[in-house]
């Protein structure tokens, strides 16, 4: 498993300064933009963002569709639909895992050697901070075993106690 936890790391600041191969934006199912991640992602990625993402005509939860970076570093954004938090009862853990799994089913496609996430759906879609990080974490390391060409996984929390939150996973993993 060191072999795993050596390629996640967490990353405590603003997503769209990275310059990895890929960021994942916490979009909603329009993918026509919105607050937090997603807005911070399409201001800084300028608006021929929003022009691709009106041709994918939206999203579904628990999935993932790629699109070019614009002016962003990372050449592309992988832009996934997290699950509302409704109190646990309706498959949320299972479509949290989703978006991490798709989106890094795409970079692998891709043939992307790193990739970024936000702690999707802890933000305006409330999910308890705690259990994302566990699915995040877990997924990730999952995703890994299978995709051997993602070098790298960065968790970027925005706030000082998602970081600790996966630190501490990490060193449990
Ligand atoms: N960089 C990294 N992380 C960020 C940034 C940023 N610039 N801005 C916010 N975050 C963090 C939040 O603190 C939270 O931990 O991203 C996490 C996800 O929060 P949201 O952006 O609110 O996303 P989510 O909870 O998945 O809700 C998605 O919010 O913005 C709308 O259009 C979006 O409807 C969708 C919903």
């Amino acid at each position: 498993m060191n072999e795993i936890k050596n390629r996640i790391c967490v990353y405590q600041g603003n997503i769209v300064k990275l310059g990895t191969d890929a960021i994942v934006n916490a979009a909603n199912t329009s993918l026509l933009g919105g607050g937090g991640v997603d807005g911070a992602i399409h201001a800084a990625a300028g608006p021929e963002l929003l022009e691709e993402c009106r041709g994918l005509h939206g999203c579904r939860v628990g999935q993932a569709k790629l699109t070019k970076g614009y002016r962003l570093p990372a050449p592309y954004i992988i832009h996934t639909v997290g699950p509302i938090w409704q109190g646990g009862g309706q498959q949320e853990a299972e479509l949290l895992a989703s978006c991490y799994r798709s989106s890094m089913e795409i970079a692998a496609e891709k043939r992307l050697s790193s990739i970024a996430f936000p702690a999707i759906s802890t933000g305006v879609y409330g999910y308890p901070r705690q259990e994302a990080a566990r699915i995040a974490i877990h997924t990730v390391a999952e995703a890994l075993q299978q995709h051997s060409g993602i070098k790298k996984v960065y968790l970027v929390a925005w706030d000082k106690e998602t970081a600790l939150l996966y630190q501490s996973l990490l060193e449990q993993l």
